[in-house]
């Protein structure tokens, strides 16, 4: 008989996955490694996923005493287990939040202990030990810093720009005429617009990516939103005969933040205009939702080079640029966001045109006082 197996019987637990003749064992099943060491600090159960997570088999570590079988170490180099001394020190610690610590070898895991007593203030019965590896953490954290990165990237680009040429005109002020004046100021004019939008979009992100977004439904007239849209578009220059819009009506009521709907139909519009080419038609129509109930669809398409089959499944992710046409690549994420918020969904697919086609559908959204009939 091993040390170990007199606790095990002690415990009332096997360590194996199945017991015989009973349900296996839940322990087997988490998602994480788990480690339970007795009153004297024997490891009476060491589940599969705590040998995956920590390359220590389980025939070794059973038996074994705690720090024996987990060798973990600080990242300054202190031993864990002397350092934390579970069984001695204060009676009122109830155990230790979760850390990252080394195994021999350099493995990394990320654990957390709680130290079990059967009254309070009593001796240590059991510690038991959550152990996680670190890679979806790590996953997170260099997807944090690439974006960090590429915004400062975004960020420095149009800097640089307003820097250089303030530069210019401030130590060759006299060399420039009224007109070469005018030019870098309208340069310099339009970098410093291009980090506000920049900003105001990483803040719209945010939000989004917190959960944070907020929706103040109100009735919108969205065939009239659209109409608005156009006018400022052929208000801005652009000739009336590229703009097609098609209502197909009755269309039910819709309920949304006019706001929001309004930086939708902006993006989309802007990027068919921008990316696109052509007549860009824009049609209105009721459309069913998923769960059965009314909604509105809105279909922006155009005639231009369209996007290509292969970058369909990205052009809503963040920073994806087909073009380097001047945007940011932020905007399409932000409308899938603003659309998924209020309970709708977005797609993208090719025009018969071959342009580009992007598809919204939004539900009625009515506020349940409405609906009710009150
Ligand atoms: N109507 C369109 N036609 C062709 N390509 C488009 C169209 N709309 C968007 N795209 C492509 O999708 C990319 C991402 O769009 P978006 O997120 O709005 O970023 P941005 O407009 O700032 O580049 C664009 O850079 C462009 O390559
Ligand atoms: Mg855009």
């Amino acid at each position: 008989m091993t040390p170990g197996s007199s606790h095990e019987a002690a415990d009332g637990h096997a360590p194996s996955a199945a017991r015989p003749g009973g349900p296996p064992c839940v322990a087997e099943e988490l998602p994480d490694g788990l480690v339970v060491a007795d009153a004297e600090g024997r490891v009476v159960r060491f589940n599969a996923q705590a040998a995956r997570v920590t390359g220590v088999p389980r025939d070794r570590a059973v038996g074994a005493r705690l720090e024996d079988a987990l060798p973990l170490e600080d990242l300054k180099g202190n031993r864990w287990w002397p350092l934390t001394d579970p069984y001695g020190g204060l009676a009122t610690r109830t155990g230790q939040p979760e850390r990252n610590l080394l195994l021999p070898g350099g493995r990394e895991v990320l654990v957390a202990a709680r130290y079990v007593r059967d009254v309070p203030l009593g001796p240590v019965r059991r510690v038991v030990v959550t152990l996680r590896g670190t890679e979806a953490r790590r996953r997170t954290e260099r997807s944090n810093a690439e974006l960090i990165a590429t915004v400062a990237h975004e960020l420095r680009s149009p800097l640089t720009s307003v820097q250089g040429f303030t530069h210019t005109l401030l130590t060759k002020w006299e060399r420039f005429t009224d007109d070469q004046k005018r030019l870098i100021l309208e340069t310099v004019d339009a970098d410093a617009k291009r980090v506000t939008r920049l900003i105001a979009e990483l803040l719209d992100i945010s939000r989004i990516d917190a959960g944070r977004l907020e929706v103040r439904r109100q009735p919108v007239d969205i065939a009239a939103a659209v109409g608005r849209h156009v006018h400022g578009l052929t208000a801005r220059g652009l000739p009336p005969d590229r703009f097609f819009v098609r209502v197909g009506r009755p269309l039910p009521d819709l309920w949304a933040d006019p706001d929001k709907i309004d930086q939708i139909l902006g993006n989309l519009l802007e990027n068919a205009v921008r990316h696109g080419a052509g007549t860009v038609t824009i049609e209105v129509a009721p459309t069913g939702m998923p769960d059965g109930e009314k909604g509105t669809a809105v279909t922006v398409s155009d005639e231009g080079p369209g996007i290509p089959e292969e970058s369909m499944g990205r052009v809503f992710t963040r920073f994806w640029r087909g073009s380097t046409r001047g945007g940011t690549g932020l905007g399409l994420y932000i409308v899938k966001g603003l659309v998924e918020a209020h309970g709708g969904s977005i797609t993208v697919g090719r025009a018969p045109s071959g342009g580009a086609r992007f598809r919204f559908t939004l539900p009625v959204g009515a506020p349940a006082y409405v609906t009710q009939g009150i």
